[in-house]
């Protein structure tokens, strides 16, 4: 029978006899497969993984310091990297959805092959890839696949051409969250809610700026905060905040304004594929809207989504 236990044990001792003294170069992106598969690899060869976790500029608020640390905690061999401005450069006047996850996902590729240049006979590339991805492959947005999806671009980036090693290709999520709860994980990263690769540049409807993805993270923080404060966050599958690209009439003192209009989003889902909007308490929504309406400057207007996948996706983009 399957345990995480036995399957922990397992792993282990397979990617000890597999990897040996060779080193391995992963990226971690702060999400539970990422960190689960990255700490099986620490078990087996400790200091030989060197782990790289960018700061594109997309990230929520405090995420990029507060995921640095946990990793640290956890004893992995981490590097941060903060490449925001190669990001917003090559985002700038970018509006095309598509457009943007291609800047994105190239951006990424530059900076990560740059570090991975500097692990001296790296053979391995470690990759936090689940069961799931392999066999829906087409359908997986995750950073493995934008990883693949650039193949063809321009030639193989170098470190495309290192041996793969993948300790949870044959699980499902709640295996390993299971798994990395088994290695000591914290619920931090155990339930975090799912967070896409192009971050909060598609839910930045138009162009972005960094004076956008400011007035978003806040807006962001105070939702994300609110739900936990509430006891909702672990009652939905995933949620965030959308900045319109509209701007919207408002009122304050005597004053009239116009300013920016921004969209809740939070769904319940099992897998991602279908969703319904979650029903989240009225006293909540009223709560929520006055605390970011009052104290980010620049929005005078919040509105909850009330659509469901399919037909709407649970991203605006
Ligand atoms: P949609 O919007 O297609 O999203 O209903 C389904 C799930 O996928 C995530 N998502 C992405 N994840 N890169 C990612 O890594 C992407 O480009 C991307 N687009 C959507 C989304 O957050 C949701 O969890």
């Amino acid at each position: 029978d399957w345990t995480a236990e036995s399957f922990v044990e397992s792993t282990i001792a397979d990617l000890k006899a597999k990897l040996g003294n060779d080193k391995v170069v992963m990226a971690l992106s702060g999400g539970v497969d990422s960190s689960v598969a990255a700490t099986l690899v620490h078990r087996a060869i400790g200091q030989n993984l060197y782990c790289i976790f960018v700061d594109n500029g997309l990230l929520r608020k405090n995420e990029f310091e507060d995921v640095l640390e946990s990793y640290r905690h956890l004893g992995l061999n981490i590097k941060g990297i903060d490449a925001k401005d190669q990001f917003y450069k090559a985002l700038a006047g970018l509006t095309d959805p598509e457009a943007k996850r291609k800047a994105i996902g190239k951006t990424f590729i530059d900076v990560f092959d740059h570090e991975a240049h500097l692990v001296e006979n790296v053979d391995w590339l470690g990759q936090g890839t689940i069961y799931p991805d392999v066999i829906e492959s087409v359908s997986v947005k995750g950073p493995s696949a934008t990883i693949k999806s650039h193949h063809n671009v321009g030639g193989l980036p170098d470190f495309m051409k290192l041996k793969i090693v993948e300790p949870l290709n044959t699980l499902f999520k709640d295996e390993v969250r299971n798994v990395g709860r088994t290695l000591g994980l914290p619920d931090a990263i155990l339930k975090r809610h799912p967070f896409p690769g192009p971050g909060l540049a598609i839910r930045i409807l138009g162009d972005i700026t960094p004076e956008k993805v400011q007035i978003l993270q806040e807006v962001d923080a105070l939702y994300i905060n609110g739900l936990k404060k509430y006891g909702l966050y672990d009652q939905v599958w995933q949620a965030g905040a959308i900045l319109l690209p509209i701007q919207s009439v408002g009122v304050m003192g005597d004053e009239r304004t116009y300013e920016r209009v921004v969209a809740l989003r939070a769904v319940t889902s099992v897998d991602g594929m279908t969703a319904d909007w979650a029903h989240l308490p009225y006293e909540f929504l009223a709560d929520i809207s006055n605390e970011i309406i009052n104290r980010v400057k620049g929005v005078n207007r919040v509105v909850y989504d009330i659509s469901s996948k399919p037909p709407a996706t649970i991203e605006w983009e």
